[in-house]
């Protein structure tokens, strides 16, 4: 019959076989609990026995079983070390970036060339006073023509066609429709405030028409209104020459022609000499010398009444003009249709 002794030495060598065959942490833990585990462990099965031992036997025995305790101890300890490294070493490997690839390159997006004119138009602007101020694309019949001396009948309503809405409750304003031009935030900023008023308005505007190569049906202006004591059209020029010097360059020249916005009274239009030829007649300004850039004028008298402004005391100018011409003309764009056609090779440009 085996002694104690003897089925500790075989336990331990056992155990530590295993011990090296075991691969991975589950493994471990399963030949710790065979081997080690308080309650069932074949160790701790034989270390039972020891005090049913005599004497002369028990001292032998316990020695080792000390000795073969602290063997699989370490050996278990060590085990664990190691497998832990190999843990650490194969994620390592299996999240390795290679820093010698190239990169891809990141797609940066850039401002629509709209938006940058818009900001260009609002900078020129700023360092005289105007602040910015939006309003309202879906708008009243009343503000978009009446308020602006365009009643019903008025023959200057055929220039601004537009799409109409139905509305339920009209406030004694008549119908909506969508906004033709931006000049209807003159009324609304005026019923908001008294003078002195120094505004700019960006915004989206529309139109019912067939599309052409100058002509869009969503499209965008900037209105500006300046109404205050004594604002004469000397005001006008001045401001608009400033305008067009800075946004242009310091050595334009600009031009006043008389036009007709029912909303003004003297209106003009306003041309700068052409960039592309400096005045002598070219494809961008049809031989002409002068690009037009913008409808301007003194505010009518009886828009101001309307609004509750006396024209005894108060007078203003009004200007409107387009981003996506601006844009055209600055950038030799032949076709207006290109800004909202979403082709990246157009936009990638800007
Ligand atoms: N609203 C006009 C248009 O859409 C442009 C315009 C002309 C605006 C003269 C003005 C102005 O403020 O004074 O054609």
């Amino acid at each position: 019959m085996s002694t104690l002794t003897d089925e500790l030495i075989d336990v331990e060598t056992r155990a530590l076989e295993e011990l090296g065959r075991v691969a991975d942490v589950d493994a471990l833990e399963q030949w710790r609990v065979t081997y080690q585990g308080r309650r069932h462990g074949r160790l701790p099965n034989l270390l039972e026995r020891l005090p049913a031992l005599p004497v002369e036997e028990r001292r032998e025995a316990g020695r080792q079983a000390n000795r073969v305790r602290s063997a699989l101890e370490s050996a278990y300890t060590e085990r664990r070390a190691a497998l832990e490294r190999a843990h650490v070493t194969q994620r390592l490997s299996a999240e390795a970036i290679d820093v010698t690839l190239p990169g891809r390159r990141a797609h940066s997006g850039g401002l629509h060339p709209t938006t940058r004119t818009l900001r260009e138009i609002i900078e020129a602007f700023r360092p005289m006073g105007f602040r910015v101020v939006e309003g309202p694309e879906v708008e009243w019949d009343y503000y978009n023509f009446e308020a602006l001396n365009i009643p019903a009948d008025h023959p200057a309503r055929d220039q601004w066609d537009t799409l109409w809405l139905d509305s339920e409750d009209d406030e004694g304003k008549r119908p909506l429709l969508l906004r033709t031009h931006t000049s209807p935030m003159q009324v609304r900023v005026m019923e908001a405030q008294q003078p002195p008023v120094r505004v700019l308005v960006p915004g989206r505007v529309f139109r019912h028409e067939a599309t052409d190569a100058s002509h869009e049906s969503v499209f965008f202006q900037v209105e500006g209104l300046a109404v205050d004591r004594g604002v004469t059209f000397a005001d006008l020029k001045g401001t608009l020459y400033t305008f067009a010097r800075r946004m242009f360059g310091p050595d334009r020249r600009v031009r006043f022609r008389c036009d007709f916005f029912p909303f003004v009274e003297p209106g003009v239009d306003m041309a700068i000499d052409c960039f592309g030829c400096r005045g002598a007649g070219c494809r961008t300004c049809g031989q002409s010398g002068w690009l037009e850039i913008m409808g301007a004028g003194m505010v009518h008298p009886g828009v101001l009444k309307r609004v509750g402004y006396d024209p005894d005391i108060y007078t203003g100018f009004a200007f409107g003009m387009g981003p996506e011409r601006i844009a055209m003309l600055r950038h030799g764009i032949d076709d207006i249709r290109h800004f909202y056609a979403n082709d990246l090779g157009f936009l990638e440009q800007f």
